[in-house]
């Protein structure tokens, strides 16, 4: 029999585990090595909590910090990511010969006037989770979720997804040497994300319906099939997605940010987002706890409009947005999300698709560029700034979830930097007239 010891929330698990699983609804408690994705006894959301580190405050942080010298450069891939280098409180138990990781994470943090006074606010900052492996913030989740598959000796993988999680999933099943299954809402995932999917090897399937019919369909055939679930529901994902606030606070110095706005959809990212602050929060490596600014899609806002109503009941819509990586009806991490919103008296706004592309023609014109959705964060922060919620003075970080490569037909549609081109192919005489006359116009000078 082995000693119970504390976790960081507080209940007493077994000394030889360093983690477990306990259901959100029902209060069951699973083995860390659990195959399940939800809770077996209710259907509930499972959470992760681990042991306590061995330290808090400025010793866990001089810990972290430390990973950041010369053996960030060096050394096995799990070294040198910036999700394990918070391996303490993403997944303790994990060997370093079960981690698979790309590596992903090291996202830079960028300033851009342009986007700070589109925004309205004098201190904005751009995390850029595109530049993840497989250019979305999934990635970080994803290393998690097949290190997780690895440990238990999954068979194979799934999840339903709108593009990103696909990809990514793919990218890590294939590197992990486990089969992969994905299904897509038809007709409705960009073609960067496709293309990906398809070459790093999945087994794809497109579904008539949309995403919330995919992730119905992608439980059930879990739980009929035995294949491992790896949307978002997944808790080891939470663990792995909570190191782009870790990440970005360690990037500020651990100076918390008055702001942190994101894109929501599922409201995966929403809960791993408001988990890490607690954590944070509760280790002492941030005496503040930043407020989380969730964005919708007018047109798949659910959560947005149970925020209104202080989510007094679920919510769920027939979502339609051509911000296709958040067209999402129906959440799966709703409770954790509202949870991630109370504890850091967040708020959660709605955004039109027409507010979505003015964001994104300023963030692509600027030369950092991002897909439609990523564009919410920063459209998100304006909406709010006009209606007096965000100070122009306050300090805001907005993540931007992923590449502009990831959907190049929105890119194009909305020639963001204003580059004209010719439509035409055109000969050397007709290409140097061209350019003489664009030269000369009033436009360039
Ligand atoms: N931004 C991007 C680029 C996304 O791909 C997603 C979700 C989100 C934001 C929203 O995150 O769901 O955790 O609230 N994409 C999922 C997918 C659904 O299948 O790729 P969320």
């Amino acid at each position: 029999m082995s000693m119970p010891v504390e976790t960081l929330s507080s209940p007493m698990i077994a000394a030889d585990r360093l983690s477990i699983v306990r259901c959100a609804s029902c209060g069951e408690t699973l083995d860390d090595l659990t195959a399940r994705a939800t809770c077996p006894s209710c259907g509930g959301l499972l959470a992760v909590e681990h042991t306590a580190p061995g330290h808090t405050g400025a010793r866990l942080r001089a810990l972290f910090d430390d990973r950041l010298g010369p053996a960030a450069y060096r050394g096995p891939a799990a070294g040198r990511s910036g999700v394990w280098r918070f391996r303490e409180i993403v997944l303790p138990g994990a060997r370093d010969e079960d981690i698979v990781s790309h590596p992903e994470g090291n996202t830079p943090l960028m300033t851009r006037d342009a986007v700070a006074s589109f925004a309205g606010v004098s201190d904005l900052w751009l995390k850029h989770e595109g530049h993840n492996p497989s250019a979305s913030f999934k990635d970080r989740g994803m290393t998690a979720a097949l290190t997780q598959a690895r440990r238990i000796g999954a068979l194979a993988v799934a999840c339903a997804s709108t593009g990103n999680t696909s990809a990514s999933l793919a990218a890590y099943a294939a590197q992990a040497g486990i089969p992969a299954f994905v299904l897509v809402p038809e007709g409705r995932v960009s073609a960067g994300k496709l293309a990906q999917t398809l070459a790093y090897g999945a087994h794809m399937i497109r579904l008539r319906g949309d995403f919330d019919d995919c992730l119905e369909l992608a439980r059930e055939a879990s739980e009929k099939l035995g294949i491992y679930l790896v949307n978002s529901l997944n808790p080891f994902r939470v663990e792995g997605q909570k190191t782009i606030v870790l990440e970005l606070l360690q990037q500020l110095g651990w100076e918390s940010p008055d702001w942190i706005s994101l894109p929501a959809g599922n409201l995966g990212n929403t809960a791993a987002f408001g988990k890490a602050l607690r954590e944070a929060h509760a280790l002492g490596l941030i005496d503040r706890v930043p407020r989380i600014l969730s964005v919708q899609a007018a047109g798949a806002a659910p959560f947005a409009a149970g925020f209104a109503d202080d989510f007094a009941t679920r919510r769920r819509v027939r979502a339609e947005t051509a911000a296709t990586a958040i067209r999402i009806g129906d959440p799966a991490s709703w409770d954790r999300a509202v949870e991630a919103i109370r504890f850091t008296n967040g708020h959660v706004v709605s955004v039109s698709d027409a507010e979505i592309f003015a964001a994104k023609r300023v963030i692509d014109g600027c030369g950092v560029g991002c897909e439609p959705a990523s564009a919410a964060s920063v459209a998100g922060v304006r909406a709010l700034v006009e209606k007096g919620v965000i100070g122009r003075g306050e300090r805001v970080v907005s993540v931007l979830t992923g590449h502009l490569l990831k959907d190049p037909d929105a890119a194009l549609a909305t020639r963001a930097g204003g580059g004209l081109g010719s439509d035409t192919a055109l000969s050397r005489d007709e290409a140097l007239s061209h350019l003489g006359r664009v030269i000369a116009s009033p436009q360039t000078k």
